[in-house]
């Protein structure tokens, strides 16, 4: 059944969303910082925003197998293993987890970039894509606290 392959697509997709969401959650506890607070907790909210548009998708039953035929194109990406080998223990400095978030962003935006190809010309393509701009500005900011962290530590 074909749709069920759209469905698998979105279900690793929020499972990337909760891991970032997580990611920016544990990292507001590892700096002192308070617009370094700020700055995860805004990520964090962007996080769940793309989790909820992947959700709503997820739960429109039409439009999931409107979309199912399409789903052939994009068959070949490898949809779960997306995030494998990318853990991080809880014990790093904030530093480390700038780096590894910013090299995550970077791997999310290749996949929903890959995922907005798949998918032209569809609404879910569509979203991919924005989601996919989003990602890649997160890994900028990300560099930028990156930056500014350094500044003030040395
Ligand atoms: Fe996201
Ligand atoms: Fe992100």
């Amino acid at each position: 059944m074909v749709g069920k392959n759209l469905k698998t697509i979105l279900e690793a997709a929020i499972k990337i969303e909760e891991q970032s969401y997580m990611l920016y959650r544990m990292a507001q506890g590892k700096v002192k910082y308070a617009s370094s607070k700020k700055f995860l907790e805004e990520l964090a909210q962007e996080e769940v925003k793309h989790k909820e548009k992947l959700m709503a998708i997820l739960e429109n039953k039409k439009k999931l197998s409107e979309l199912g035929l399409l789903v052939n194109k994009i068959q070949d990406l490898k949809i779960v293993d997306v995030m494998k080998d990318t853990s991080i223990s809880e014990d790093v400095d904030y530093q480390r987890i700038l780096v590894y978030a910013a090299k995550r962003e970077k791997v999310t935006y290749d996949y929903y970039k890959s995922l907005a190809l798949g998918l032209e010309g569809t609404e879910v393509g569509g979203l991919f894509s924005r989601l996919a701009q989003e990602e890649l500005s997160h890994k900028n900011k990300l560099e930028l606290e990156y930056d500014e962290y350094i500044l003030k530590e040395n």
